[in-house]
């Protein structure tokens, strides 16, 4: 789609967007995603102005008000905030600031960015005659009865000033009311609300206001609009406090732009045990007299900016879907996206897992759809945000054939994902060898992705067993292969030998058999001939054993392909019956396997060095066979996994007393 179009595509539906939020309370999507496609909009506009539309959502600064409320004119209107998303965009907010100020000093006030919805309060000699909502900025609506109800407002200031005095604030409902009310609405069998920001705005607009009462909402004001000119933003949070009305005590003066994105790291961090939503902090300019020198744009003050954490989520548009063949022939799909930001990095391919999941969630090539990226995870396509689809967007046709080899691709009945079924596909071979060279298979040192590349261009490998034919002088006068690669990668297809038969099994890629799998059924089984040779029914008999695992197995070693690799691998010198790995008979570790976790004083593979110089094996993963834990400082997950299994844990420290021998060992 060109940008023209998009630009349309993106204005319908974010006018829909915009008012299933503001005006319904009733958003289908996550904030970040809106803001992600206002982002785009925005980008997309800069670009063509002479594609220019005053009734863009772009110009709008929310929604309208409904009339089951009395409009209240806002005089000025309520503007809304610029954003930035990374301290990059703060820096160029501070020197838009500063080239203004001139000579004045610059420091800035930060405040939580509060998930909830703008309230404006009117009181008149100290006591409280209105209270109404944004709506469009200009026009909100009457909500006084409803605001009343809420404890937290005070019906009379303190002092009970002269004359009229109105704050800003935002009204919200803190986690704990939110997940009660929700509770409660699935108990009454009533939809949830999508955020706490829908939930404060939903129980706020209640035609009955005694409801409002109800739902546990609270109140943060942040600025003085009439009554007192405070000469600072402190200033006004002060004040406000001073007469009564609820301000939110988590506010931090900075004195430069690098103090205000040094809180931002800190607010990252603690945003997460507040008992209410935060969406991000607002940076405001402490000098309010020079705040309102900058005066504003059509929509946002130039004085603040708010500074919003990376979303997890984010809408964008689905290009193409490029089906790549994986190492057991499984054919996986990946989306190809028009870039979008996405938590700090930009995001241009995502997951779309396999052929159930696209047609289950109707996904269409032109589609916009929602990404999630969720920690280290690759992203994913977490589903279609329901624009109006054009007529002729075709649903997606998967295809029957493997895009590598031209062969079959077939979808077995109970899996999700078709495979290419040709065991001599190219696609294959490659993502079987670097599998098998792999740290959990064979660990075969000088086995990576490019020596693969290379050894199959030159045709050296035609199957998997081809690896361990391969000679050292042969390696030794290929391109760009020197004499130590040579050697090193011969010295680690020897060692692969000696592997034990859970590693050799799992090295074979047998669909749905992973490395506990592979652990159960050598321990099972004694032996891989004894597994190639068993019955579907005795390998599900297995405990841990499922029936998908167990007809994978059969299915493998009947075909004839994974029995003929078995016995090229005895005569190659692998030991099919070896069980397990034999430690060094000598060392004061001997026979322990360790793994180290948590950060070390010396180097990691410092330390695994130590540990097999004394005797120990060292595993990366902790396993059955684990017997010692090593945590440094911040072990996490691995620790709490060794805790679980009641493994021996050891410090540091205990390790070292340990292998020195300075310590009984138990
Ligand atoms: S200052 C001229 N301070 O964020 C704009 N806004 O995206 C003055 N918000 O409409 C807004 N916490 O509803 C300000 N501490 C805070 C805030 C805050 C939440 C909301 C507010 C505003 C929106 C802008």
């Amino acid at each position: 789609m060109g940008d023209a179009e998009r630009i349309h595509a993106l204005r319908a539906l974010l006018s829909r967007l915009s008012d299933e939020y503001h005006v319904q309370d009733a958003p289908s999507v996550p904030d970040a995603d809106y803001d992600a496609l206002m982002r785009e909009l925005e980008a997309l506009e800069a670009r063509h102005p002479e594609l220019d539309d005053p009734a863009s959502p772009s110009r709008r600064v929310g929604g309208r008000p409904s009339a089951q409320f009395s409009p209240v004119r806002h005089d000025p209107p309520l503007l809304s905030l610029q954003n930035a998303m990374d301290a990059d965009e703060l820096r160029e907010f501070d020197r838009r600031v500063r080239r203004e100020a001139g000579d004045a000093a610059v420091s800035y006030v930060v405040e939580p960015k509060i998930d909830g919805l703008t309230i404006v309060l009117r009181y008149e000699d100290g006591i409280l005659r209105q209270g109404a909502t944004r709506g469009d900025g200009s026009v909100g609506e009457d909500v006084t009865e409803n605001l009343r109800q809420i404890s937290a407002l005070p019906q009379r200031l303190k002092g009970a000033p002269h004359g009229v005095f109105e704050a800003r604030g935002e009204v919200f409902m803190p986690r704990p009311a939110f997940d009660a009310l929700n509770a409660a609405r699935t108990a009454a069998g009533e939809p949830e609300f999508a955020n706490p920001r829908n939930a404060a705005a939903g129980s706020l607009r209640q035609v009955d206001a005694r409801v409002t009462g109800t739902r546990g909402l609270e109140v943060f004001c942040y600025e003085v609009r009439r009554g007192a000119q405070p000469r600072t933003q402190s200033d006004a949070l002060g004040l406000l406090a001073q007469v009564g009305l609820p301000v939110n005590p988590l506010q931090t003066r900075c004195a430069s732009i690098a103090e205000v994105i040094a809180e931002t790291e800190r607010f990252a961090v603690q945003r997460a045990q507040l008992p209410y939503a935060t969406d991000g902090l607002v940076v405001k300019l402490e000098d309010l007299r020079l705040a309102q020198q900058l005066g504003a744009t059509q929509k946002a003050p130039r004085s603040a900016i708010a500074f919003k954490f990376p979303a997890e989520e984010a809408a964008t548009e689905l290009l193409d879907i490029e089906v790549q063949v994986g190492r057991t022939g499984t054919l996986t799909p990946t989306a190809i996206l028009r870039p979008v930001r996405l938590a700090g990095t930009t995001v241009q391919r995502a997951s779309l897992h396999n052929e159930e999941i696209i047609a289950q969630r109707d996904i269409r090539i032109g589609d916009t759809v929602r990404v999630r990226k969720a920690g280290e995870i690759i992203p994913e396509v977490i589903g279609v945000i329901a624009d109006e689809r054009h007529f002729l967007r075709q649903t997606y046709a998967f295809p029957r054939t493997c895009p590598v080899c031209g062969g079959e691709a077939v979808r077995r009945e109970g899996e999700a994902a078709r495979r290419c079924i040709n065991p001599a596909c190219p696609a294959q071979l490659r993502e079987w060898l670097i599998h098998i060279g792999g740290r959990a298979a064979l660990d075969i040192d000088g086995l990576g992705p490019r020596t693969v590349d290379l050894l199959l261009s030159r045709g050296l490998v035609l199957q998997p067993e081809d690896l361990f034919r391969l000679r050292e002088e042969e390696l030794a006068q290929l391109p760009r292969f020197g004499g130590k690669s040579a050697a090193k990668l011969a010295a680690g297809l020897r060692d692969a030998r000696s592997r034990p038969a859970s590693r050799i099994l799992f090295a074979l890629g047998v669909p749905h058999v992973g490395e506990r799998a592979a652990d159960l059924l050598v321990e099972h089984f004694g032996s891989l001939t004894a597994i190639a040779q068993a019955s579907e029914q005795e390998l599900s008999d297995v405990p841990g054993i499922g029936p998908v695992i167990a007809a994978s197995v059969r299915r493998f070693f009947a075909g004839g392909v994974g029995e003929r690799l078995l016995v090229s691998l005895a005569e190659l010198g692998f030991d099919l019956d070896r069980i397990r790995a034999d430690a060094p008979a000598e060392g004061p570790l001997a026979g322990e396997v360790v793994v180290f976790t948590g950060t070390l004083s010396v180097p990691r593979q410092e330390a695994q060095a130590r540990a097999r110089s004394l005797g120990a094996r060292v595993d990366s993963d902790i396993t059955r066979r684990t017997t010692i834990v090593v945590a440094g400082e911040s072990a996490g997950s691995k620790l709490a996994r060794a805790d679980s299994l009641g493994l021996r844990v050891l410090t540091e420290a205990e390790f070292g007393a340990l292998s020195d021998g300075t310590r009984e060992r138990n």
